[in-house]
């Protein structure tokens, strides 16, 4: 019996596998809206057999897109693009394969190039090539590296975005999906909330690690209240910064341990700086130790991420209790029949739609 391949309960929605798709912005939405690239990106993964297929970042207000390419649920245009590409996903999907929503709002790294063209501020370089820049926010008035300084937010604009945030949450409760997602990692606003680093008020929202923690808790917790009983509801953290200073993994269990008390159902442990001189050391599976701590510390359900390629490698991860699911981001891009793979290396059954099905068992590998 494969641990992978054993149904995983989240809330109240039973996933048929612990295998997740990490969620990957595309860069290539038109003013918010999903486009035909997301339609055949998500049909793709949808078939893929993973119990649940997180969506790309989802910014909450226009502003609080990283590239003029991010996608958003802040209107009725953006919320129709993304119901045709989710109803069609869903139409493809594996039996029982749950969709997620994660949403984002990038603070301080808004108004970027898309990252083949360096990711750098959009005011710098050739002016207008991918669109105007706009005008930032932040905890503080602190640059991202060599980005423009951001505006302050007052308490008034940070109560406007927790409100964006909970209308987004029932927009997505309205276009069906399963799991709704706050992303608090990789240095968007909620962990420039969170982090010391890029926070520096003086107020309640600042000053000591509870109060940093004060305006991401409050939005996790009516966004919570705001959705129905039926859907999941997590949040992605960055359980190290890798930065003298920065958020480790002691705040990563005292944070997950509060959002479990405001009604999360799990927490996706990533890592990851505000710092943008930071450099993650990637190394195979180098994330699992923070999920494992925060799952045996909290109890809490656990995904872990980052640089999961083998099935192997993930079935031990279940099987020895270091999380409850993992999720994949590069290697379904590489191979979006990894969970075939997968199946077929470790003895599982898998979902393989009938026009596919005479591919079953040939990415079983060579007997000995
Ligand atoms: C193209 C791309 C886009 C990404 N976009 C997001 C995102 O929207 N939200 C997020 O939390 N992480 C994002 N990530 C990070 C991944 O979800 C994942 O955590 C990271 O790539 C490590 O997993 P991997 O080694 O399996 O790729 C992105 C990664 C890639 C490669």
């Amino acid at each position: 019996m494969s641990a992978l391949f054993s149904p995983l309960q989240l809330g109240t929605i039973q996933l048929p596998n612990r295998i997740a798709v990490s969620p990957m912005c595309q860069y290539v939405a038109q003013d918010g809206q999903a486009t035909d690239w997301h339609l055949q990106h998500l049909a793709q993964l949808a078939m893929s057999g993973a119990g649940l297929v997180m969506l790309e970042a989802t910014a909450v207000e226009p502003r609080g897109r990283i590239t003029h390419g991010c996608l958003g649920l802040y209107s009725s245009q953006t919320a129709s693009a993304l119901e045709r590409v989710l109803r069609v996903a869903r139409s493809m999907a594996a039996p029982g394969t749950r969709f997620g929503i994660q949403l984002s709002h990038a603070g301080r790294k808004a108004s970027s190039r898309v990252p083949w063209r360096g990711g750098a501020h959009l005011s710098t370089g050739e002016a207008g090539a991918e669109g105007e820049p706009w005008q930032a926010v932040a905890p503080s008035a602190l640059a991202f590296g060599e980005f423009p300084l951001p505006t302050e937010l007052s308490t008034r604009d940070m109560e406007a975005i927790a409100q964006a945030y909970v209308a987004a949450a029932q927009a997505a409760v309205r276009l069906g999906f399963d799991v709704v997602e706050l992303h608090c990692a990789h240095g968007y606003l909620m962990h420039q909330f969170l982090s010391p680093l890029s926070n520096q008020r003086d107020d309640a929202f600042g000053s000591s690690a509870s109060a940093r923690q004060r305006w991401p808790l409050q939005v996790a917790e009516r966004v919570h209240a705001a959705l129905p009983a039926s859907v999941g509801f997590g949040a992605r953290i960055s359980a190290s910064e890798w930065t003298q200073g920065g958020l480790d993994v002691d705040h990563a269990v005292h944070f997950s341990r509060e959002l479990q008390r405001v009604g999360a159902d799990y927490v996706c442990v990533s890592s990851g700086s505000v710092d943008a001189g930071t450099r993650i050391p990637f190394s195979p599976g180098f994330q699992v130790p923070f999920a494992s701590r925060i799952r045996s510390e909290t109890g809490i359900v656990t995904r872990t991420v980052g640089a999961i390629t083998e099935p192997t490698q993930a079935e031990d991860i279940i099987a020895n209790g270091h999380a409850d699911q993992v999720a994949l981001a590069r290697a379904f891009l590489a191979d979006p029949r990894w969970v075939w793979r997968a199946a077929e290396e470790l003895g599982a059954t898998t979902f393989y739609p009938p026009p596919y099905e005479r591919a079953k068992g040939l990415r079983r590998p060579p007997a000995r």
